[in-house]
């Protein structure tokens, strides 16, 4: 479904030059769950930004069902990011004024689609927070912010989920639920990329990628993941 091709990203220039990724390539397969691993540094936030379209390349293709997507202007690369490619930070990102239902339906009211609150509802019900509808974000503890920032990616049923470091900001109770989330999504179809620092997180997924200084150094394919 996706695939990037000999990606270069060089912030800078002349002594403040930073070669953040340097010539990677990566196929991403529907039912795909990926784990980025490396170093503080490098790269893995510029590779998932990349994917993301939320940093364009300095060189090289970004693919996605066949047509490249990285030389696309600004508002055709959001179009098809809405529908297919959805993001989850470490911070949440969630509007501190809204409630976590509204917060959800945030990216259906830009698409001006009708029955939002409904399907918020039901998605909010799906991550396990239907009684938290009301609440706003700082009524909620780390792992339900999350989880909120994880329906509000769903809600236009995306096909490939980015998370980085998802889970960076929680004790390991948290972190656990909601990689279960992410499990139970990838089930359903959806291909999965998560950066992660923690080695007892990407043991669950199905391929660890590792970055070091920009580059690939290793694939590791775990068999499904353990569970
Ligand atoms: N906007 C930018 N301008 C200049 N340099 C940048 C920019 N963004 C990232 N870099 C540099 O690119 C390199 C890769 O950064 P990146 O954020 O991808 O690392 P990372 O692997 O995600 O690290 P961490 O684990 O700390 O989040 C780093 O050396 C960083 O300083
Ligand atoms: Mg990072």
């Amino acid at each position: 479904m996706l695939e990037i091709k000999n990606i270069s990203k060089i912030y800078g220039e002349g002594p403040a030059k930073v070669v953040a990724l340097n010539n990677v390539s990566l196929r991403v397969n529907e039912g795909d769950f990926i784990a980025i691993m490396g170093p503080s540094g490098s790269g893995k936030s510029t590779l998932l930004n990349i994917i993301g379209g939320l940093d364009y390349p300095s060189r090289g293709e970004v693919i996605l069902d066949g047509e490249r997507i990285d030389n696309l202007g600004e508002n055709d690369f959001v179009d098809i990011r809405r529908g297919e490619i959805a993001y989850v930070f470490q911070e949440y990102h969630l509007l501190s004024s809204l409630t976590a239902l509204e917060n959800v339906m945030l990216p259906l009211t830009f698409c001006g689609a009708e029955k939002g609150e409904e399907q918020a509802l039901e998605i909010l019900r799906r991550v396990g927070l239907a009684g938290r509808a009301e609440h706003k974000p700082s009524q909620l503890s780390g792992g339900e912010q999350q989880r909120v920032a994880i329906a509000r990616a769903l809600v236009n049923s995306p096909s490939l989920i980015l998370a980085d470091e998802p889970t960076g900001n929680m004790d390991q109770k948290m972190g656990r639920e909601i990689l279960d989330l992410f499990h139970q999504l990838n089930k359903d179809g959806r291909s999965i990329i998560m950066v992660t620092h923690a080695p007892e997180i990407a043991k669950q997924a199905k391929e660890i990628i590792v970055l070091q200084d920009g580059q690939i150094v290793d694939k590791i394919s775990q068999q499904g993941g353990e569970q």
